[in-house]
């Protein structure tokens, strides 16, 4: 299994680019199965996530080609046909967003098998408003033997209202209700820009959605979708770390290509913490050190709230702020794994529920840690960056899932960071986030 070996100590300065979205590119890659014609994504991210679902495809009897070499961030899928409707367990198992799948399976084939998720690292991540709101448009679903098996010949428009705020559970539905018979009104969506990518995509094949963005989305269904070339928008969460990356090491740090729009929630809490943050252009951001780094407290929320996915990351940067920060997290009940690594190494974190108390600033010392899922990775990572000697964190595996190159990146901008091991040894292993 890989490890990184990581020397803290150095500040990053130069610039480093984000790559697109995993977040997006997964349920981009889903709805390729409501056409017969050939979907084409860009800037793809070469992580491992969109390695799982080119599997998850191509077992269901879709083409799906990678790029390579120059057109390593392009993929072309072609669902012509389907001859095997089923999300398998051994493949959901390694990612839960292979739920994504359930909602155009029906639309376009009648029929759907998708193996159950299961308990994962962050908590109990149940699919039951995927399953409600089928079942509202008109699917008969069985669940045995540890998969769902839902059947509709047509699916109808229905009015759905989400009890929770789901961001793959809206991405799911929205793909159902674009092949539906008639109007679906969704309410209580998820906001995330994620949903809007996808939602642009699906316009760009043919159907009828407003508000995608917005807490309310109206499809109006049409009987078929044609092919589309489209470019994911770039990963928010991988921009929001890189800029973690610069305040907590103190440097100079130019995070290109990204959406500084996407990023407001995370960029107001940083100037709040007193990191000097200038937005340069569109897509352009530079973090630097302010006079001081100051304790901020954080609560994760639904988009444009602080996102959960950039908790771990902020809670790194906490441990070197003055004062006390609190951490709430409202997402999910058990992402707090990456508080026992952080404690190793040094940090005062105190964990009661849903809140960690965080006391800076402390000297990390750089210690053998172990990742336990992709954000938590990430936040380690930070960690090492300014803990005094030698790091070396185990299971990077989890960070593979949704980080393009990351420690190449990393050492493009002056980190002391080195992947050990096999790369190419099987990594999924264990638990399941994001
Ligand atoms: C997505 C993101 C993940 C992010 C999360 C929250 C992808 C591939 N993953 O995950 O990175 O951390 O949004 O921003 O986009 N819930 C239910 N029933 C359901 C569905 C969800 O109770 O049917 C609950 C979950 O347990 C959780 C909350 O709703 O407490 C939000 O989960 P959800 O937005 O669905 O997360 P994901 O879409 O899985």
């Amino acid at each position: 299994m890989d490890k990184f070996v990581i020397r803290g100590g150095n500040p990053l300065v130069g610039t480093i680019r984000v790559s697109g979205a995993k977040n997006s590119a997964l349920p981009c890659m889903a709805a390729a199965i409501l056409t017969e014609d050939e979907i084409t994504l860009e800037n793809i991210p070469q992580v491992r996530d969109i390695e799982t679902e080119r599997r998850l495809l191509a077992s269901m009897g879709a083409q799906v080609d990678l790029g390579t070499g120059s057109n390593q961030h392009r993929t072309t899928i072609s669902c012509r046909t389907l001859s095997d409707p089923v999300a398998k367990y051994e493949i959901v198992k390694t990612m839960r967003a292979s739920s994504l799948v359930l909602g155009p399976l029906v639309a376009r084939a009648g029929m759907a098998r998708v193996a159950m998720p299961g308990g994962c690292a962050i908590g109990g991540r149940p699919i039951d408003l995927h399953i409600k709101g089928l079942e509202k448009m008109g699917a008969t679903i069985v669940q045995e033997h540890g998969y769902l098996e839902a059947r509709a010949s047509r699916l109808k428009g229905a009015h759905l209202a989400f009890d929770k705020i789901t961001v793959t559970g809206t991405e799911d539905l929205l793909m159902a209700a674009v092949l539906a018979d008639g109007e679906t009104v969704m309410e209580n969506c998820a906001r995330e820009p994620e949903v809007s990518d996808l939602a642009a995509l699906l316009i760009a094949m043919g159907a009828k959605i407003e508000g995608a963005g917005t807490s309310t989305i109206r499809v109006q269904g049409v009987t078929s979708l044609h092919g589309a070339n489209y470019r994911i928008h770039p990963d928010r969460i991988e921009a929001g770390t890189f800029l973690i990356a610069g305040a907590i090491t103190r440097g100079d740090l130019t995070v290109a290509d990204c959406n500084t729009e996407h990023l407001r929630a995370v960029i107001s809490k940083l100037e709040e913490a007193g990191v000097r943050i200038d937005v340069l252009a569109p897509d352009v951001v530079r973090v630097r050190p302010g006079e001081r780094l100051l304790a901020a407290d954080i609560s994760t929320e639904e988009y444009p709230g602080f996102p959960t996915d950039m908790q771990a990351q902020y809670m790194a940067l906490a441990t070197q702020a003055e004062g006390v920060s609190l951490i709430k997290e409202n997402i999910f009940e058990n992402r707090f794994m990456h508080v026992q690594e952080l404690v190793r190494m040094g940090a005062n974190i105190k964990v009661d529920g849903r809140s960690a108390t965080v006391r800076g600033p402390a000297n990390l010392s750089a210690a053998a840690v172990m990742c336990s899922d992709l954000r938590a990775s990430a936040s380690l990572v930070l960690a090492a960056l300014v803990a005094d000697g030698e790091s070396i964190l185990d299971r990077v595996y989890h960070m593979d899932r949704g980080y393009e190159r990351f420690e190449a990146k990393l050492q493009g901008v002056g980190a002391e960071i080195q992947r050990m091991g096999n790369v190419f040894a099987p990594k999924e292993k264990d638990a399941v986030a994001d």
